[in-house]
């Protein structure tokens, strides 16, 4: 058996699945943009990221399939792992039973054959080698459903990477591509559209609905953020006000800084919910203001955690109890040290001249 050193690229694409819904969407140069993969309140998503990478010092080309409900890694393939099999990746979908993991691992052995078969087919028709370069095939796809467990819509999108990609449009029958892609297997597509018009909002509802029962727990479960504002002066005089959402999951949350009842938008900075590595989310949305100002600015978070949007502002710090604790702890101190101090020099000059009635112990010898 062959050792395979970790490739840089190998990593990266072992690191992509992934933070959100349809990030790879956002990365790729596909046409989706994240809105149309995003999530509405109380729906969820099965989605599949299946990648083959190939390249030097990999000896055939090596399939990994995982398998997520919204954010949650549920199952998993690896073509080069000491069993091959499809394994759970969250605890509870070992509730499977074994037959359902045999199941799985015969449809992924069977598709790691085919995904091999057109991989090298796309490497011979854009003249690529495996010894200069890595190459990878990436195909996501999945399914979502709504609050009331029907099916919403299905994607699927393969990419020959830093190359081409062709994507199902919305109407699951006709697709979306940039480069060749779309010529090399024109038949192939058309009877790829086919199955996947059954298979999204068949079988890929069914084994999500599956997951949310197994996995209620964890993934039904709503997190409200830790919120909090923060003040920083800047260079010049205005202030930044940052409005921090932390520890909330589903990661679906809005953030938006309001000045007298109208957004502040385009003056706002956001970044991306990002993973806190346990599970839960954190996002921020910072606003420069006229220092002075800060009161007449408020951030509003939405959350499924909460009843109604929350409403924050910057409070300005309390009188400094810190600051204050120090002269309390010098008196207090003093008066510990002036107690001790005190004390020992009693004791000493007790040891010097040792109170009479001690020194004076009754001689009971005297009555024997
Ligand atoms: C496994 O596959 C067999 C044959 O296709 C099928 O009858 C059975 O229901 C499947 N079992 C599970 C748990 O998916
Ligand atoms: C401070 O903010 C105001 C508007 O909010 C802007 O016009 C001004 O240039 C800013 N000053 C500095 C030094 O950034
Ligand atoms: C502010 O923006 C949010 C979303 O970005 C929107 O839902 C809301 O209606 C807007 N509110 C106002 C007062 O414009």
């Amino acid at each position: 058996m062959r050792t395979l050193r970790p490739s840089a690229l190998l990593l990266l694409v072992l690191a992509l699945p992934l933070t959100q819904n349809c990030a790879v969407h956002q990365a790729s140069p596909g046409p989706r943009s994240g809105s149309q993969c995003a999530s509405s309140p109380g729906s969820h998503w099965l989605q599949f990221f299946d990648t083959v990478v190939y390249g030097p010092d990999i000896w055939e080309p090596r399939c990994i399939y995982v398998s997520y409900v919204d954010t949650t890694p549920v199952q998993g393939f690896d073509s080069t792992a000491a069993t091959v099999s499809v394994q759970p990746r969250a605890p509870w979908m070992e509730q499977e039973p074994p037959e359902y993991w045999h199941n799985l691992t015969e449809e992924a052995l069977y598709q790691s054959q085919s995904d091999r078969k057109l991989f090298r087919a796309l490497m011979k028709y854009y003249g690529h080698s495996k010894d200069s370069e890595y190459h990878t095939l990436q195909k996501v796809y999945g399914c979502a459903v709504g609050n009331n467990g029907n099916f919403l819509r299905g994607y699927y999108q393969l990419t020959y990477y830093g190359y081409d990609y062709i994507a199902l449009n919305e109407d699951l029958s006709s697709w979306t591509a940039e480069g060749k892609l779309a010529q090399i297997f024109k038949s192939v597509w058309v009877e790829e559209a086919e199955y996947l018009r059954t298979y999204l909002p068949g079988d890929c509802v069914k084994m999500l609905r599956r997951c949310l029962d197994l996995g209620k727990e964890t993934l039904l479960r709503s997190d409200p953020p830790q919120t909090y504002v923060t003040r920083q002066v800047r260079p010049g005089g205005n202030v930044t006000l940052k409005c921090w959402a932390l520890n909330f999951y589903p990661a679906e949350i809005t953030l938006t800084w309001q000045k007298a009842g109208n957004n502040h938008t385009q003056d706002m900075e956001v970044i991306e919910t990002r993973p806190a590595g346990d599970g839960t989310f954190q996002k921020w949305a910072a606003v420069v203001v006229p220092s002075g100002e800060e009161l007449r600015y408020t951030c509003h978070v939405n959350h499924e955690g909460f009843p109604e949007p929350l409403i924050l502002t910057w409070e300005p710090p309390p009188p400094n109890i810190f600051l204050m604790a120090i002269p309390t702890g010098l008196v207090l101190g003093a008066l510990v040290m002036g107690a001790v101090v005190t004390f020992l020099i009693w004791k000493k000059q007790r040891a010097r001249h040792p109170p009479r009635v001690t020194s004076k112990a009754p001689d009971f010898s005297s009555h024997t």
